[in-house]
């Protein structure tokens, strides 16, 4: 199947109907997200007179995907792709609590009929940490109501797009929303508070299974799970006691746990002497898929003086890391498949992988390696039925602004004008080799 000398050990069988795919966000691809609690974060500053992103940058036009979005299906075929994940804008559909905007709808309507037209199948993400300025006013997720406000949302959406959209992600990365928001403060609204970071999450998953209950009340068909991230956790120390408790603790709390609430319904939420918060008796099995967001592996340090007692210590060689800073450790994706697979026999999807790397020397290898990886998963018999990488665009990366560019198209953001780069025609070669045999 495949010719490439590089590619050695990547011929596993991809069936027709594997999903390859690329991703994006609403606000940081869309541009005119102006009602929202990023378009509020990126104008703030903080205590000490600092902007809250890299260089005072705000998301504004971003890649004008919201005009420019038939172009960009174009660049999603030129890839050889045959799905895209996307999300829609919670704050445009829903700019005033209870009023929908039926412009908005009719917007994403397009977007959909656009994508089925070129033969390229939509994933939707309802939530992808945006939520409209009303909603964050309220109390955003820290709020009691938060779970049936989001089903209402999804329901919204979901009646108007689901006869057409078969795959349906309710919420993206709760852990990140809570944890940036709400612990290290790099996200709105920039809280220093574990304990509202732990009743946070329990709401996102909570409104992740009001959502998935009232979209199939609507439509059973559609296929309707959540994108969550996956690190891999290691020691910083080896055998250091501290250590290894630091990284049992981050895999308990952020993978196993989430885990365990999907399938099980039960969840807890709990760090030694800080915080133990739990959902009990919620409905199991509230999904049909797992998404899993893949990038890197965290070395831990316990810290007995931080408030937050561990860091995060960058010990890859500046080969092996990207310009996030972030290890590059593609066995992991083989690592983070095999910890779904091992509590659910329902499909996984790669909804997110990728490389931030502005010199463009590392991307190829890097999808190469992850591509390896997945085939190697795919091997051992489990069931992952798409890949999804980040991004199709260099976009509005959150709090670093447009500085980390994460897209297999290089974006001139003066002139919004897209080129391949070198490093993604590998992956588009792989894509179309797979999708021909
Ligand atoms: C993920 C987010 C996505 C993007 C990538 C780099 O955590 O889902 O929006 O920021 O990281």
């Amino acid at each position: 199947m495949m010719h490439n000398g590089n590619s050695g050990g990547l011929n596993a069988p991809f069936p027709t109907g594997f999903l390859w795919g690329a991703a994006t966000s609403s606000h940081q691809v869309e541009g005119g997200c102006t009602n929202s609690n990023w378009s509020a974060f990126e104008s703030a500053r903080d205590a000490e007179g600092r902007p809250r992103i890299a260089g005072g940058q705000v998301a504004g036009d971003a890649c004008r995907h919201w005009y420019r979005y038939p172009e960009d299906i174009g660049l999603l075929a030129g890839l050889g792709m045959n799905a895209y994940r996307f999300s829609v804008e919670w704050s445009k559909i829903e700019p005033r609590q209870g009023a929908f905007d039926e412009a908005a709808l009719s917007h994403y309507e397009r977007v959909v009929d656009a994508l089925l037209t070129a033969g390229i199948t939509p994933m939707i993400t309802l939530h992808h940490f945006t939520d409209p300025l009303w909603f964050s006013e309220q109390g955003g997720f820290a709020q009691p109501g938060s779970p049936e406000i989001l089903a209402r949302f999804a329901r919204k959406v979901y009646e108007r797009l689901a006869d057409r959209v078969c795959y349906w992600c309710t919420i993206n990365e709760p852990s990140v929303y809570a944890v940036n928001g709400y612990v290290t403060g790099e996200f709105p609204p920039a809280e220093h508070d574990l304990r509202k970071a732990g009743l946070v999450l329990g709401n996102m998953l909570h409104a992740h299974t009001r959502m998935y209950q009232a979209c199939k009340e609507v439509n059973p068909a559609p296929q309707i799970g959540i994108a969550t991230n996956v690190f891999v956790f290691a020691p910083y120390r080896r055998g250091h006691p501290m250590d290894i408790i630091a990284a049992r603790l981050a895999q308990r709390n952020l993978n196993d746990e989430f885990f365990r609430y999907l399938t099980t319904g039960e969840w807890d939420f709990h760090f030694p002497f800080m915080l133990r918060t739990r959902l009990r008796s919620m409905p199991a099995d509230a999904f049909d898929f797992i998404g899993l967001n893949y990038y890197t592996r965290f070395h831990l340090q316990f810290l007995w003086h931080d408030r937050t007692r561990v860091r995060s210590v960058h010990t890859a060689p500046p080969e092996k890391t990207t310009d996030m800073g972030w290890e590059i450790y593609p066995e992991g994706l083989g690592e983070v498949l095999e910890m779904a697979a091992g509590v659910t026999a329902k499909p996984l999807y790669v909804t997110e992988n990728g490389i931030a790397d502005d010199s463009d020397h590392k991307r190829a290898p890097f999808f190469l390696d992850h591509l390896r990886a997945l085939a190697g998963a795919r091997r051992k018999g489990i069931d992952v039925r798409g890949y999804f990488c980040w991004s199709l665009l260099d976009n509005f990366e959150w709090a670093h602004g447009f500085t980390k560019r994460f897209g297999l198209y290089h974006v001139d953001f003066a002139t919004q004008e897209r080129t391949l780069r070198r490093g993604s025609a590998v992956l588009r070669d792989f894509i179309n080799a797979c999708r021909a045999t």
